[in-house]
């Protein structure tokens, strides 16, 4: 889906999902194709970034006229596009075509002035939009930014015909839109201005789930403030004579990146309009900055110096465009996960999503013919460019995607599904470690009740948190959803068109909250888990008598 002004998201979405029968066979052919010539991570990113550069975020009354404010707006410059949302109010996005535009907007812009107060006269891209005149027909439509809830997804997987089309609609129901990724970019760019204020090169850049195209709509934004273009050194000249700037000294590169923390934190707390809640977690493995951004909805992590997470991110990027069925098959897991209490909001002896998705790219290195090839191998194919090491960590991973040779795999998603709740259900995890790096299982080098190596940082565990209790959990509902998934009855979609809604089966089958431990925390609390084999049975049986009673 383009980001096209005026485009109603919604309705392409209906239309996709409509078009699914049709579309499934198309679907299939180019599902394992392999990839020809993909745009590489950073160019795509830089891309995001510069648009962000020249785009405003407006706060605009409850009641807008499009039109109107278009029109207004475009004194200014050429709008290239727009979209409007809705969180704690309505707001539009505006990208111009050139950033004089933003400075011509500005300087047209005022602070207000307000009584029994004051304003901090930072004059942000964040403006509001103030409405005198009449406010005429309001024309606006409004773009989603959350996704839809749990039971209208089963609602929606129930209609679909196979279990590979269920995952397909569950993927493009919860990933992020163009829109959502531009907002998240505007936000960085919004921040970013606060940043160079101090380090006018420095770059905020967004990580994790955002860029790493296992994106789901709602989730978190990683930043990370990337001082790189800073201490860029400069060649001297011949004549012997050089300068060099007097700098503060730290006693460690930690201490720096806390110091410079903190200092962006309080203006973010002090000065950034729309920023609330600012914690600052300096102490953490990896020090952040935390707070709410308000007119977007997004719960922010500010970092420095991660530069490793910028490559893993990149790195789930890669195996996300090797292969279609790579991000259906990761949405489909840490959707199951999310719905079932296996990973969770809160940090804690939780598999993390970042965790579950190595599992998922593991399992698929696993497959005979494999389907994604070994970290190594996509190091090997790098070129000189690509070549990346931070802080003695080989991070060198191929840009090119189109130099990677698929092995053609072409098991079927429904069978991948199954195959990965068994693999999973007998991984012997007592004795052994998940290692993309080398594509196979190795022994534990040290005692974990689950060991993923950190695919750059080498000696590490990236699943060090998860306790025995929840590798359990984990495992226990592997078997339960693998054991489901050879039931003929879940397998079943009802054949009764005339029924109002098609009982859940398939995927839909999986994600039951009845099944699940709880949807939420508050329940896993309170309710106490009864066995699989009675809950199984429960399943079932509804399943049977729903198709029963429909008919
Ligand atoms: P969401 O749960 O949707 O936010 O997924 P996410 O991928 O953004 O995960 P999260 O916000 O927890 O972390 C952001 C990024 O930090 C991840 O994508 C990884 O690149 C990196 N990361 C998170 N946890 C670890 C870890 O334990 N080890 C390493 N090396 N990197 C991690
Ligand atoms: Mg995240």
């Amino acid at each position: 889906l383009k980001w096209c002004p005026n485009s109603d998201l919604q309705a392409q979405r209906r239309l996709a999902r409509t078009t699914f029968a049709t579309k499934a066979q198309a679907i299939n052919k180019t599902l394992h194709a392999a990839p020809t010539s993909v745009e590489s991570f950073s160019s795509i990113q830089d891309e995001r970034r510069e648009r962000a550069e020249r785009s405003v975020l407006i706060s605009c009354p409850p009641k807008i006229n499009e039109r109107k404010i278009l029109d207004y707006l475009s004194k200014h410059g050429d709008i290239r596009n727009y979209f409007f949302y809705q969180t704690y109010g309505m707001y539009a996005v505006v990208e111009f075509s050139s950033k004089e535009s933003i400075a011509a907007l500005k300087g047209s812009c005022t602070i207000p002035s307000v009584q029994h107060e004051a304003s901090v006269p930072f004059k942000s891209r964040l403006l509001s939009l103030k409405w005198t005149g009449s406010i005429g027909p309001t024309t606006v439509k409004c773009h989603e930014q959350l996704p839809i809830s749990i039971n209208e997804l089963i609602q929606q997987l129930s209609e679909q015909e196979s279990i590979d089309q269920q995952m397909q609609c569950l993927t493009e129901a919860y990933q992020l839109t163009e829109e959502n990724i531009s907002l998240r970019f505007l936000v960085c760019s919004l921040l970013r201005d606060i940043a160079a204020a101090y380090f006018p090169e420095s770059i905020i850049r967004p990580f994790g789930s955002t860029v790493n195209s296992f994106g789901k709509l709602g989730c978190d934004l990683d930043m990370f403030l990337d001082l790189d273009g800073v201490s860029v050194q400069n060649q001297r000249k011949g004549s012997g004579l050089s300068l060099e700037y007097q700098v503060k000294r730290g006693a460690s590169e930690r201490n720096v990146t806390q110091s410079i923390l903190s200092v962006i934190g309080e203006c973010v707390d002090q000065f950034s309009p729309g920023c609330v809640g600012v914690q600052k977690i300096l102490n953490a493995r990896v020090p952040l900055v935390r707070f709410s951004h308000q007119p977007s909805g997004f719960q922010c992590d500010l970092t420095a110096n991660n530069r490793v997470a910028m490559k893993s991110t990149e790195l789930l990027y890669v195996y996300g465009s090797l292969d279609a069925r790579v991000r259906y098959l990761v949405f489909t897991v840490r959707c199951w996960a999310r719905v079932h209490g296996i990973t969770s909001g809160i940090p804690g002896a939780w598999i993390t999503n970042f965790s579950l998705t190595v599992l998922v790219l593991f399992f698929l290195q696993q497959r005979t013919p494999a389907v994604l090839p070994t970290l190594d191998q996509l190091r090997d194919l790098a070129g000189p460019s690509d070549k990346c090491v931070i802080e003695e960590n080989d991070c060198t991973i191929v840009s090119d995607l189109s130099k990677i040779k698929l092995q053609g795999n072409t098991d079927t998603l429904e069978k991948l599904l199954q195959e990965f709740f068994e693999f999973y259900g007998s991984f012997a995890f007592n004795r052994s470690s998940i290692n993309i790096r080398k594509g196979r299982e190795q022994n534990k080098p040290e005692a974990a009740a689950l060991y993923i190596q950190n695919p750059f940082e080498t000696s590490l565990n990236v699943s060090k948190n998860v306790n025995a209790t929840q590798l359990e959990r984990f495992v226990a509902l592997c078997r339960e959803s693998a054991w489901l998934l050879q039931q003929g009855e879940v397998l079943k979609r009802s054949a009764t068109p005339s029924a109002d809604q098609i009982p859940p089966w398939g995927l839909a089958a999986l994600l039951l909250p009845s099944v699940a431990e709880s949807a939420g925390v508050k329940g896993r609390r309170k309710k106490k888990r009864e066995p699989a084999s009675e809950r199984i049975k429960t399943l079932l049986q509804s399943l049977k008598s729903s198709r029963g009673g429909a008919g």
